[in-house]
């Protein structure tokens, strides 16, 4: 039997952990629409036949929004992976720095879940989507009370979606790593090695999750580095 080929939409596509879904996804035969701000389609996926960007800064309702009526894609899979960190301490951050937070963070989260789940409803897809929160989402943390604060909204948007979810066959799902080698993580500590997680172990669970039947959802699922995420807790 042919494997279902999903059309795939990420956002974050140029960073570390998107573009690595991106490839995953890619080499298994799916097509992927990335969306990041930078202007310049990304060099690593240039080459893919499968593979359509835009730039969005889905920070933006209204880009949003836009982005969704412009596509003749049918999605059936939507990962939301854009995201920013600031490292600043409640000290150093000021309102510009909270306002940028939340609004890629949490408010570009929900106009995601807003007009994809209209993307879905008007072709009558039993779309996925998966979100990419942050174990600050539940733990907190004062190296950054804004981000912390962007993932835990986040984490509560998607656990109230999956109820929304019951009647529509749609499913959401929250996707929490740990530290993960990207230039994010660098940005916290300088000196991470290797034993934190890869992008391809957050790019490999989601193509899992992908693939799991329709009677499956997963309330939420937390990916740590063994052991370095319990000693850096
Ligand atoms: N790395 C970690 O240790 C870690 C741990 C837990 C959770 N996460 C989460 O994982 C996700 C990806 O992180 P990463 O490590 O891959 O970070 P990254 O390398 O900095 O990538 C972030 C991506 O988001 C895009 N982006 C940022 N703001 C955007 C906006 N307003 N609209 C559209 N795209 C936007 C960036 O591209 P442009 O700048 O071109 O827009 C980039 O593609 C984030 O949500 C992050 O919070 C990361």
């Amino acid at each position: 039997m042919n494997k279902m080929q999903k059309q795939v939409l990420i956002t974050g596509v140029t960073g570390g952990i998107g573009s690595e879904i991106a490839h995953v996804f890619l080499e298994d035969g799916h097509s992927v629409y990335g969306v990041s701000r930078s202007k310049d389609l990304p060099k690593d996926l240039e080459d893919h036949q499968n593979f359509i960007y835009q730039s969005v800064d889905i920070s933006s309702s209204e880009n949003v929004e836009r982005l969704f009526g412009s596509v003749s894609v049918n999605f059936d899979l939507i990962i939301n992976c854009a995201g920013i960190l600031k490292l600043k301490s409640l000290e150093n951050t000021n309102s510009k720095d909270w306002q940028d937070t939340i609004d890629t963070n949490l408010s570009g989260s929900f106009y995601i879940a807003k007009y994809g789940t209209e993307h879905f409803l008007e072709r009558s897809t039993k779309g996925m989507f998966i979100f990419i929160g942050s174990r600050w989402g539940v733990s907190g943390s004062p190296k950054d009370p804004a981000y912390a604060a962007s993932k835990a909204g986040l984490r509560g948007m998607v656990k109230s979606l999956q109820s929304d979810g019951l009647n529509t066959g749609i499913r959401y799902i929250l996707l929490s790593p740990g530290s993960v080698l990207t230039e994010m993580s660098l940005s916290v500590d300088k000196d991470v090695q290797e034993d934190i997680l890869h992008p391809k172990d957050i790019a490999d669970l989601t193509l899992h999750l992908s693939g799991t039947p329709s009677r499956v959802i997963f309330d939420e699922i937390s990916i740590k580095a063994f052991p370095y995420d319990f000693i850096n807790a």
